[in-house]
């Protein structure tokens, strides 16, 4: 039986992947903004599965509120074997987190940096810890940009662009993860899960959404790899990885770039020290 914590599960891929894994008993964490979703989520789990499911609250929307659910897995885990880093949103407007920070670099992604790094001895407890980050393809839009990592800085915001960074975030930041683990029983994989049927999209206008739902799958179909990246044999060396449902698993050049994942890894760290 494995621990497994999972960020933002309490709708599309995150919940149907909590679902794979409490079907086969496992003990899943779902690290939620909305308690009320979750409880709901929790029953729906506990009705199907036999695994135990616990639950946190979790906004990423804020490094003093993530640094503090941190501190409280902290204080109740002693071992943690997977970390599935999933929630994310889009956001059609420009948008702040409470610390100031364009929603979706905060959010999607320098949220999740404070979650891991603090969650690291924790992995590290475990006989082996696997870390799964949940990119997209839309991080070929992304570009690292220092100076709209604050909404206020931002000039000319664009939602694509904004979100494929977030997502490119994502993925160098797992790289990064993994060069510094190689050595460790702690691995550092993403994932693109398809363009999936979910609640990410509920902001986009009506054409655009049209657009994208005829590429639409389902969420059982990601959390099966998922699953598969967390608990199979074949991944278990398996590290620095790239994986996709759907479209080919090709990275773009920059997130081949090891010296500016390196670079965001150390703007990030400048960022969040003061948690850690
Ligand atoms: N769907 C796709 O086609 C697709 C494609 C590529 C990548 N992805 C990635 O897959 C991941 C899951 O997406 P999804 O499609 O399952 O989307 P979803 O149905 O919208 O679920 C997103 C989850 O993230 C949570 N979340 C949002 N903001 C949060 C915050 N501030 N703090 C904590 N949790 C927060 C949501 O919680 P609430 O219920 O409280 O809002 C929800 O549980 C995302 O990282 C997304 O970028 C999705």
């Amino acid at each position: 039986m494995k621990k497994i914590l999972i960020t933002g599960a309490n709708a599309g891929i995150g919940l149907k992947t909590a679902e794979q894994f409490v079907n086969e008993g496992h003990h899943v964490i779902l690290a939620c903004r909305n308690m009320e979703k979750a409880q709901q989520a929790r029953q729906l789990l506990q009705q199907q599965g036999k695994g135990q499911v616990d639950l946190i609250e979790l906004d990423l929307n804020s490094l003093e509120k993530v640094n503090h659910s941190a501190n409280q897995i902290l204080s109740q885990y002693n071992h943690i074997d997977v970390l599935i880093n999933n929630a994310g949103l889009i956001s059609t407007h420009l948008a702040r987190t409470e610390d100031g920070f364009e929603k979706h670099f905060g959010v999607n992604y320098l949220g999740h940096y404070l979650w891991t790094l603090k969650l690291l001895p924790l992995l590290k407890k475990a006989q082996q810890g696997r870390i799964i980050h949940l990119s997209s393809l839309a991080h070929w839009a992304g570009r690292i940009q220092p100076e709209n990592f604050h909404a206020d800085h931002h000039p000319a915001y664009h939602t694509f662009s904004s979100y494929g960074s977030s997502k490119l975030q994502n993925l160098l930041f797992s790289h990064v993860l993994a060069k510094q683990l190689q050595h460790s029983n702690v691995t550092s994989n993403a994932i693109h899960p398809g363009v999936v049927d979910s609640e990410l999209y509920r902001q986009l206008p009506k054409l655009q959404y049209r657009v994208v739902s005829l590429a639409l799958i389902p969420a059982s179909k990601p959390a099966q790899l998922i699953k598969k990246m967390a608990l199979d044999k074949s991944w278990a060396k398996k590290n620095g990885q790239y994986a996709s449902v759907q479209t080919p698993a090709l990275r773009s050049p920059k997130s081949k770039d090891m010296q500016l994942a390196q670079q965001l890894y150390d703007l990030s760290y400048d960022l969040i020290k003061q948690y850690l």
